[in-house]
C-alpha cells in the first residue's frame, strides 16, 4: 500500500530547505519580525508576479477580503453578490464590512459564479461582485466585468485558490478593482503560518487598504482613521519570497498531475472529472471529482491509505450561519447538487507517479 497524503508540505520544504532556512535565519539575525525589509520586498515581488502596481500584505486571506471591502466603502445596506459555492471567508467578510450578502448560483461545470444568474440578483442597493476563482479555475471574468461595467459595480476577485491562473491569457487579479490572496500553508503559494495580501492597480485604493490594515495610518503614530492590526510578519514574508520563484514550476507540475489524472480516470464509471472552460488556465489548486457515493468512495480511499477532502460539504446559503436568509435548495440548484457529490483527490507538486497510480488504482478498485 502506498500512502498518499492530501498534501505534503514537509517534502516541499525539504526540496528548498537551504533557501527557507537562510530566509528564516536572516529575519532572526536582523530581528525583522514585524514589517521591515522582508515584508516590503515580498509586497513588490508579489505585485510584479501578478502584473499589478500595488500589493498590501496582511495577516491572512480572510482579512484581505475584509480590508478590500472596507476600503471600497462597503457599509450598511450595501449588497454584495458572492457565489453560493465557496469558503465562508468570501461571504462572512461582506457582513464584517457592514454589508449584506447576496448569494448567486455557480456554474454546473466550473463551480465558479454563473454570470447568467448575476443580473437577476442586482438591485439598486448592489455595490459589488466577488467572483471566486474556485479550485484554481478563473471565473468567467469577461462576462462578469461586462455586467459590472453596465451596472457600475466594483469587482473584488477572490484569488485565494488561484495564484497565477489566467483568463484569456490575462492574469487573474488584474481584472477587478482589487484582488485578494491567501497564503495559507496548503495554498499554491503557502506560508508557514497565516498570511494574505490584496493587490490593485488603483493607488488611492491601495493607500486606503494599507491605512486600514495598519491602525489607520501609513507610518507609526499616524492614525488618520480607525483601523485594524492585520500584518504579514517578517518571517512569513521571507518564506514567501523564497517560495515565489518556485511557484510557476510548482504550478506546471500541478497541471501535469491533473492531466495525468484526467487520462487515467476518464473511463471510470460514475466519476465526473473537473472541466476547464475554454480560454481559462486552471492552476489546479484542488482536483475535485464528483461521485454519487462520495462518502463511500472517500471511506474506501481512506482504507487504502489515501487522504481526501471535501471542498465544501454544505454550500454557503445552506450553512447554519445563513439560516436567517431562509434559502431553499431550488434557489441554488447547481451549488446544492454539487455539495453532496464533490470530493477532492490528493494533488500536490511533489506527488510521485507511484502515488498518482495508487490513487487511480484505489478508485478503479472501488468502481469495479
Ligand atoms: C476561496 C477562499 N477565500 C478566502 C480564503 C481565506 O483565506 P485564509 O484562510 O488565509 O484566511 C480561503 C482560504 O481558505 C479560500 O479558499
Amino acid at each position: 500500500m502506498t500512502p498518499v497524503p492530501f498534501a505534503d508540505l514537509h517534502t516541499q520544504y525539504l526540496s528548498i530547505k537551504p533557501e527557507i532556512d537562510a530566509a528564516i535565519a536572516d529575519v532572526i539575525r536582523n530581528s525583522a519580525f514585524v514589517r521591515g525589509p522582508h515584508v516590503e520586498h515580498f509586497e513588490s515581488a508579489f505585485a510584479a508576479a501578478n502584473g499589478v502596481e500595488h500589493c498590501v500584505s496582511c495577516a491572512n486571506g480572510t482579512d484581505s477580503l475584509y480590508i478590500a471591502m472596507h476600503a471600497l466603502g462597503v457599509g450598511p445596506g450595501d449588497e454584495v453578490i458572492v457565489p453560493a459555492h465557496s469558503w465562508i471567508s468570501t461571504s462572512e467578510t461582506v457582513t464584517q464590512a457592514g454589508g449584506t450578502v447576496v448569494f448567486c448560483d455557480t456554474d454546473a461545470d466550473t463551480y465558479t459564479i454563473d454570470p447568467a444568474q448575476i443580473e437577476a440578483k442586482i438591485t439598486p442597493r448592489t455595490v459589488g461582485i466577488i467572483p471566486v476563482h474556485l479550485y484554481g479555475q478563473p471565473a468567467d471574468m469577461g462576462a462578469i466585468m461586462a455586467i459590472a461595467a453596465k451596472h457600475k459595480l466594483w469587482v473584488l476577485e477572490d484569488c485565494a485558490q488561484a495564484h497565477l491562473a489566467r483568463y484569456k491569457g490575462r492574469m487573474v487579479g488584474t481584472f477587478g478593482n482589487a484582488a485578494s490572496f491567501s497564503f495559507y500553508p496548503g495554498k499554491n503559494l503557502g506560508a508557514m503560518g497565516d498570511a494574505g495580501a490584496v493587490v490593485t492597480h488603483d493607488p488611492a485604493l491601495a493607500e486606503r487598504m494599507a491605512m486600514f490594515a495598519r491602525h489607520g495610518g501609513l507610518t507609526k503614530g499616524d492614525h488618520r482613521i480607525e483601523g485594524i492590526n492585520s500584518r504579514l510578519d517578517g518571517m512569513q514574508a521571507a518564506i514567501l519570497s523564497a517560495k515565489l520563484p518556485h511557484l510557476a514550476g510548482w504550478t506546471r507540475r500541478r497541471q501535469e498531475i491533473a492531466a495525468e489524472y484526467g487520462q487515467l480516470l476518464s473511463r471510470i464509471p460514475g466519476l465526473a472529472l473537473p472541466i476547464t472552460a475554454a480560454g481559462r488556465e486552471h492552476v489546479c489548486h484542488l482536483y475535485v471529482v464528483r461521485h454519487e457515493q462520495r462518502y463511500a468512495l472517500a471511506r474506501h480511499l481512506k482504507e487504502c491509505g489515501i487522504q481526501t477532502a471535501i471542498n465544501y460539504p454544505v454550500a454557503l446559503p445552506f450553512v447554519p450561519a445563513y439560516a436567517r436568509l431562509g434559502h431553499r435548495p431550488q434557489d441554488f440548484p447547481n451549488a446544492y447538487y454539487h455539495q453532496s457529490r464533490v470530493l477532492s483527490l490528493p494533488l500536490f507538486p511533489e506527488m510521485t507517479s507511484g502515488q498518482i497510480r495508487a490513487v487511480v488504482d484505489a478508485i478503479e478498485d472501488f468502481a469495479h
